[in-house]
């Protein structure tokens, strides 16, 4: 039996737009707003406004998490339900009502909720008004609507995170394509990148100021880690890789957890003339707040070689001009969601940042198998045997154990995600959760993983 540290974190986590439906929402969020204007952008045309119902059916939902064994569940509380009047800050009463009776639903039922401020889901009106995250003003907006949140909710939850993968805003809106407002624009996704890590050290600072952490309260960031493999030992790859990583990873987690950006980022940034603008007292933000723990996320690695074209290549700034993707042949895949498996990085993560991230206690935040059609699995009785989620969350954990066992300070695992919920413009076509949902009915049945799971978190370990 390999045995997990007592109190370990076994869980699962979600998001409110990914689960709660848009019902009695007063203002849209970016993926409300694009599903508005374009459903077709999203699979089969289904959207965010019923999502899985949470909002409707959260006490069936909480007892569901409770029976596969959860002992701790993150979820987001969303700025466009909570917050009425987003220039003055003022809160929304069904929303605190709302939200009160789920953080109490999941108390009640041996939970520990963990909340996140921010998924990817800024309030519309905030991007079109001021550009979102291009914004400073939008950044102190975000510190008002976390003070209230945090006022309101921080006599019950213990555990906040201040963003969910704040690099896929930067990647997905102002760089890739795969996010509202679609940008391609290399100088913007720099300043974004800035403003959401000053947003993160602002909201600390305002929890501490608040004396929640001197009440058992923490505070931290949940950042995606995909580590960066080079493709080869060669110079050029090599060299990629580095910038990838400084990217893709160091661009947030050095600030979280140093307190400052990495310099070799900055001088890059400066001779191509896209570095970020601050102020003044900036500096002294990041280095006063930065988290108490880190949540990370981990799907897959991030292979990297060096670029076909030349760095000083003629055309806009984007970051890309330093690496590429690098398909490794023979990787092995989860051909549904077009994502490498390869559970060994969670050992990686978990060493590096026992040796340069001050062994700063994480768990794994979010961790998971997207699967399509997973009907083609029903039993007679009606369960999905979903065995191959099963091997994969084994197989990381059996290196998360490993890492933990050579001393990372690692306190829990998070599976994404409990109930199978809606993702942005995937919708319902990969299915990730302990439990499935008929998205036409709304019933909830538990998987074979969700039964697997419930042996786990009983023993503390996997046999
Ligand atoms: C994570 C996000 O990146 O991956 C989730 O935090 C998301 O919000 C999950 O749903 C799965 O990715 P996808 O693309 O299948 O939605």
């Amino acid at each position: 039996m390999k045995k997990f540290p007592t109190n370990f974190w076994w869980g699962a986590a979600t998001s409110g737009p990914q689960s709660e439906g848009r019902f009695a929402k007063k203002h849209a969020n970016m993926f409300d707003y694009w599903y508005e204007i374009e459903p077709e952008a999203f699979y089969n045309q289904v959207g965010p406004d019923t999502a899985s119902n949470f909002y409707n059916s959260f006490r069936e939902d909480i007892a569901l998490m409770k029976k596969v064994g959860l002992n701790s569940v993150r979820t987001s509380i969303q700025w466009s339900r909570l917050i009425d009047d987003l220039e003055a800050n003022t809160v929304n009463p069904a929303a605190v009502d709302f939200y009160n009776q789920v953080i109490d639903c999941f108390i009640e039922n041996g939970i520990r909720p963990i909340i996140t401020l921010h998924h990817f889901d800024l309030p519309v009106e905030l991007y079109h008004k001021y550009g979102g995250w291009e914004s400073r003003h939008v950044v102190d907006l975000f510190v008002g609507f976390a003070e209230q949140a945090f006022r309101l909710f921080g006599d019950r939850v213990k555990d906040w995170t201040t963003h969910n993968e704040p690099m896929v805003v930067v990647d997905g809106e102002y760089l890739y394509q795969f996010h509202y407002p679609n940008l391609v624009d290399g100088k913007k996704a720099v300043q974004v990148a800035y403003n959401l890590n000053l947003a993160s050290a602002k909201a600390i600072a305002k929890y501490r100021a608040l004396g929640l952490d001197k009440d058992g309260g923490r505070i931290g960031i949940v950042l995606n880690l995909t580590p960066t493999y080079a493709a080869s030992e060669s110079a050029a790859d090599q060299e990629a890789a580095r910038f990838a990583e400084l990217w893709n990873n160091k661009m947030f987690l050095e600030p979280a957890i140093h307190g400052h950006f990495p310099a070799e980022l900055e001088d890059v940034l400066r001779r191509d003339n896209v570095i970020w603008q601050t102020a003044e007292e900036d500096k002294e933000i990041f280095k006063r707040n930065t988290v108490d723990f880190l949540g990370v996320n981990f799907y897959h690695p991030n292979r990297v070689k060096a670029p076909d074209i030349a760095p000083n290549s003629v055309g806009d700034w984007l970051p890309t001009r330093y690496f590429d993707d690098y398909q490794m042949p023979g990787r092995r895949m989860n051909i549904d969601k077009g994502w490498e498996i390869y559970p060994k990085a969670v050992y990686d993560i978990a060493i590096n940042i026992r040796d340069n991230y001050k062994n700063i206690p994480g768990y794994i935040s979010e961790n998971g198998m997207g699967v399509s059609r997973e009907e083609r699995f029903l039993d007679e009785s009606g369960q999905i045997q979903d065995d191959y989620r099963i091997d994969f969350i084994k197989e990381h954990l059996e290196w998360l154990h490993k890492g933990i066992e050579e001393g990372s300070n690692c306190f829990g695992y998070h599976l994404w995600t409990p109930i199978d919920c809606w993702s942005w413009t995937n919708a319902y076509r990969n299915r990730y959760g302990f439990i499935s949902n008929d998205i036409h009915t709304q019933i909830k049945t538990i998987k074979k993983s969700g039964q697997w799971f419930k042996t786990v978190t009983t023993q503390n370990g996997l046999s």
